[in-house]
């Protein structure tokens, strides 16, 4: 396998769309084979490898995506395989991960979010299968995950949490046009921002069913700034710390633990801090279920200029206007695959 150019197919019978994400794809460095049926599509995979197959599910009024998913695992299993519909619903997402998709996307899919979502599976396929070609930043990945891995430990219903977080907040930096040094810290504080909470004194309150008492949510709120002193021995991360101790603040000075308020957050806080009531919100937890696209974007409206800087925010509303069905999702599925829930409770 090309490691610097990654080979994908990609499966769709609308031609417009199946050549524009083409030639996108092409443009970020893959190369691409178009088929625009099934039948198609699976004469190709038994022709030749591929790292990727991206597929529609809807085929001329038909669900064939699944067909095009068990080719590729029976032909090509070194491949990973990326369902795209225009009709999203939670069952088809969860069947089609059981079926060995890394991923299912809502379209009109983003070009970006596509090439990036390819590169992360195929990068981890390749890690999975051949250890010799692991780089030192894979390394790093790799560890950055555990890191989020074991804070989630503590409380199940956050698996995932750490690295959808850290997907968010590059989205929004992005958007925002933050430099790229400051992305990276803010990046690593997304994947730390909840570290203190494995240093708490009683944990049993994190999975605790129903509302905390003030006594324990205020432990909880002490989370942001342990994590910020136990990360905080090293100078080179005193910014990721800050980030850390910041993720609770808020625009209008009512946040935790130090009420800071606008510009006495940093830039990168402001980002966190959205994000991680979005994540939060949007996931079962043992005390709520995840709340509606509907509902949480009522919500984020109504915090413009209280809980969060309206330009932060303004990004944030437009990148769900895109991903917002997407976004909510993700958590289901990772709770899924960490088992923590089961479908019949979901
Ligand atoms: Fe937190």
């Amino acid at each position: 396998m090309d490691q610097a150019t990654p080979s994908v197919l990609l499966v769709d019978d609308e031609v417009g769309t199946l050549e524009i994400m083409g030639a996108l794809l092409e443009k970020q460095g893959f190369r691409v084979t178009l088929a625009r049926e099934t039948r198609e599509a699976i004469r190709l995979l038994a022709d030749r490898p591929f790292d990727a197959v991206v597929s529609d599910v809807v085929f001329e009024g038909n669900e064939e995506g699944g067909e095009v998913l068990s080719a590729c695992r029976s032909l090509r299993p070194e491949a990973v395989s990326i369902l795209m519909t225009g009709h999203p619903r939670i069952e088809n997402a969860v069947d089609a991960i059981r079926e060995g998709a890394v991923d299912y996307l809502q379209k009109p899919v983003d070009p970006v979010l596509l090439a990036a979502t390819i590169q992360r599976a195929v990068r981890e396929r390749r890690i999975s299968r051949r250890p010799e070609e692991v780089t030192f930043n894979d390394m790093v990945d790799i560890l950055s995950n555990l890191v989020s891995q074991t804070i989630e430990r503590v409380d199940p219903y956050t698996a995932g949490h750490g690295e959808r977080t850290r997907r968010y907040c590059r989205f929004i930096a992005r958007d925002l046009g933050l430099d790229q040094q400051t992305t990276e810290r803010l990046e690593l504080a997304a994947i730390a921002h909840d570290y203190g909470k494995i240093y708490l004194e009683d944990l049993s309150f994190l999975t605790k069913k129903g509302p905390l008492t003030p006594a324990e949510y205020k432990m909880v709120q002490r989370h942001p700034e342990v994590g910020a002193e136990s990360l905080g021995s090293h100078p080179q991360l005193a910014d990721v710390c800050r980030y850390v101790a910041e993720h609770h603040e808020k625009w209008d000075g009512t946040g935790y633990p130090l009420r800071l308020k606008g510009g006495q957050i940093s830039a990168a806080g402001r980002i966190l801090c959205v994000v991680e009531v979005f994540d939060s919100l949007t996931t079962k937890r043992s005390y709520k279920a995840p709340w509606s696209l509907d509902k949480t974007l009522d919500f984020f409206e109504a915090q413009s200029g209280r809980s969060f800087e309206p330009e932060v925010l303004d990004v944030f509303l437009r990148l769900l206007e895109r991903h917002g069905e997407e976004w909510l999702m993700a958590p289901k599925r990772d709770l899924e695959r960490a088992g923590v829930l089961d479908r019949a409770s979901a």
